[in-house]
């Protein structure tokens, strides 16, 4: 790394990606050096206490700008967006949000010579139309969410400005993303995070997909990695400009509380699908990455049987702590 680190602006970093990465990118450039930013305060005192947050609410252009003045920064991850499952109760408010957020930090990059962009996509780019098992990284994308087609147009907008303006934007499709530390806001694959929790409560977990229902997913550890590899890699080597396919699993609800059961013999689960079951039985089940492998080495470390035995340990020494 340079002498002198670059600054970082994270936005959306107090939600579920946000508030990992954060600490991720504190890790390697210094806590002081990470400006976390969200429209409210960090609830954990890792993320607090490690380095600078500000007030940023992404669709104020003016908080923005002073914002970049003040620090310089070099690196933006911009990861505030209204969940699938959220966007379809407000449409017209997650499209503002994803896409007028989306042009104010992209111009933003181009009026401060920001030097390299990082915005999240999401498999949710792809519809029923899609081929649904082991997705090519370009085939028919025919999103039916206001989430699923506020990210792909705003794949084809991050090309845009790096065609037209040269702009340093890189993307990743993320799968449903799973981790202990903060809970997800809103998505369909969110399930996944929540039965972890009820398996620790001893509750019964009452699932919205039916229990046949396969989709990509990730575990937190491994998104980290992804997407700062990603963002280390050198410029030549990103040769997707819109969004990179990425895949580590694909599991069912009743195939993650089988794998449950291996730790918790007596956890049980119901199945009451929801219109969220619509949205999943839109999606991909496995996803082809390879584009991701040849161009940056992508290679995920966790498999289902493994992220069930790191999150539940984590998850109880959490619980431990919370009870003290
Ligand atoms: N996890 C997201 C959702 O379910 C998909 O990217 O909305």
């Amino acid at each position: 790394m340079a002498n002198t680190p670059d600054t970082i602006l994270v936005i959306g970093a107090c939600g579920q990606l946000g508030s990992e990465l954060t600490l991720a990118l504190r890790d390697i450039y210094g806590g002081a050096n990470v400006v976390a930013s969200d429209v409210t305060p960090p609830r954990h005192a890792d993320l607090r206490d490690s380095g600078p947050f500000e007030h940023v609410d992404v669709l104020d252009t003016k908080v923005l700008g002073e914002l970049a003045s003040k620090y310089k920064f070099k690196q933006i991850y911009h990861l505030a967006a209204v969940l699938s499952a959220t966007g379809e109760k407000n449409p017209k408010f997650a499209w503002r949000l994803n896409m007028e957020g989306l042009f104010n930090v992209l111009d933003l990059a181009l009026e401060q010579q920001v030097e390299r962009v990082y915005w999240p996509s999401s498999i949710a780019v792809f519809g029923p139309g899609t081929p649904r098992h082991n997705t090519p990284q370009q085939t028919i994308m025919d999103p039916n969410t206001v989430y699923g087609i506020s990210k792909q147009a705003g794949e084809r907008w991050c090309e845009y400005y790096f065609q037209k303006h040269g702009l340093d934007v890189r993307s990743l499709r993320y799968p449903g993303l799973i981790g202990y530390k903060a809970l997800p806001g809103g998505g369909t694959t969110d399930y996944a995070v929540d039965i972890y929790h009820k398996a620790i409560e001893g509750k019964t977990f009452e699932c919205f997909l039916s229990e046949d229902t396969h989709l990509p997913m990730m575990y937190m550890p491994d998104a980290l990695k992804a997407t700062l590899d990603l963002m280390h890699a050198p410029a030549e080597n990103i040769k997707v400009r819109d969004s990179y396919n990425l895949s580590a699993m694909s599991f069912s609800p009743e195939e993650i509380t089988a794998s449950i059961r291996k730790h918790i013999p007596d956890f049980d689960i119901v199945y009451k699908p929801d219109a969220r079951q619509k949205i999943a039985a839109s999606w991909p089940q496995t996803i082809d990455d390879s584009a991701a492998q040849q161009d940056w080495g992508w290679k995920p470390a966790y498999d289902l049987d493994a992220m069930t035995a790191d999150m539940l340990h984590n998850l109880k020494k959490l619980k431990a702590e919370q009870a003290v």
